[in-house]
């Protein structure tokens, strides 16, 4: 694999995303560089890195959303560039997308946002993607009644939800979620990670997840990633993180906000905090870790 370190023990593991090698560059902005990546099937990757430094960029150029220069992608076993127009098709309807600017599409409610790739992939009767939109809502924990709103009537951290059920409205395998909680409260941001967890538990989903959101990488992320220097530094558990000789990864796993994560293996149980019961014993665990030094 060149120009990139893969730390860990050597595992034989069902690759759903391989990248090889991508080079994407605006004119003389090179942003990404022979990067190799690679996410496995079940679990949730996280994949860090400075801000600008190509995060989105990536995620855009794996959908193809965005030219690149070079390298080869593979989804779900499939060389992406090379497949027919049916087998794209086949595969984007396997593929589900959580955008950075998580825009739902403003004019249209909570259940047309929902049904927008039922309607472009999907022949189906409206009574049956109804059922479908609603299914969908209950899956990520929205009330029933949200169902006729429209983006503005709602929360952030239900916009975040309800763009999700859009990711899920075809039931993907892999779904790609651009800094999910990004704008949320600690709380919203540690109810949302665990609906994640959740949800991969239930659909089998394998998730790859941009975010920069130290308290989701310790508390879901199964492995994480690191874009620096125009590739991917290093991928691997947060032990490889923390024992990994590079500047800026040392500052961010082992700066003065993470060593304020008292316990990165703590389960809570933030539907208890929902419901106004008491998860920990006093407080749910982001409130009690921003609080700890
Ligand atoms: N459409 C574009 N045209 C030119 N440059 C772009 C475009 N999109 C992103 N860039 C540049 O790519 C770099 C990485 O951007 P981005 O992937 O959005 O960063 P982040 O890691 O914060 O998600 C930035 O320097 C940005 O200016
Ligand atoms: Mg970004």
């Amino acid at each position: 694999m060149r120009n990139s370190t893969t730390a860990g023990t050597e595992k034989t593991h069902d690759t759903v995303l391989s990248v090889r090698d991508i080079c994407v560059a605006f004119g003389d902005n090179v942003v990404l560089d022979h990067l190799d990546l690679d996410v496995y099937r079940g679990e949730i990757l996280g994949f860090v890195g400075g801000s600008g430094t190509g995060k989105s960029v990536l995620m855009r150029s794996i959908l193809r959303l965005m030219p690149r220069q070079k390298g080869v992608i593979r989804i779900l076993g499939e060389d992406y560039d090379s497949v027919d127009e049916d087998t794209r098709i086949a595969l984007d309807m396997r593929l589900g997308v959580l955008f950075q600017h998580g825009a739902l599409f403003s004019s249209l409610t909570v259940r047309e946002n929902i049904q927008v790739p039922m309607r472009e992939y999907l022949d189906l009767p409206k009574s049956l993607m109804d059922e479908l939109a609603e299914l969908k809502i209950a899956m990520v924990g929205l009330a029933p009644d949200s169902a006729d709103k429209y983006p503005s009537e709602l929360s952030g951290g239900m916009i975040k939800r309800a763009a999700l059920a859009r990711a899920l409205a075809l039931d993907p395998d892999l779904v790609f979620l651009d800094e999910p909680t990004s704008g949320l409260d600690p709380i919203g941001a540690a109810e949302f990670d665990e609906l994640i967890a959740q949800l991969r538990d239930t659909m089998g989903l394998t998730v790859y997840m941009v975010t920069h959101d130290l308290d989701s990488l310790f508390s879901v992320c199964d492995r994480i990633a690191v874009l620096g220097q125009k590739r991917v530094l290093v991928q691997g558990s947060i032990d490889d993180m923390l024992a990994f000789d590079d500047p800026w990864v040392q500052a961010y796993f082992q700066g003065k906000r993470a060593r304020m994560i008292p316990d990165r293996n703590r389960k809570t149980n933030f539907a208890a905090a929902d419901n106004g019961a008491d998860p920990t014993g006093s407080k749910p665990a982001r409130v009690l870790r921003s609080e700890t030094s």
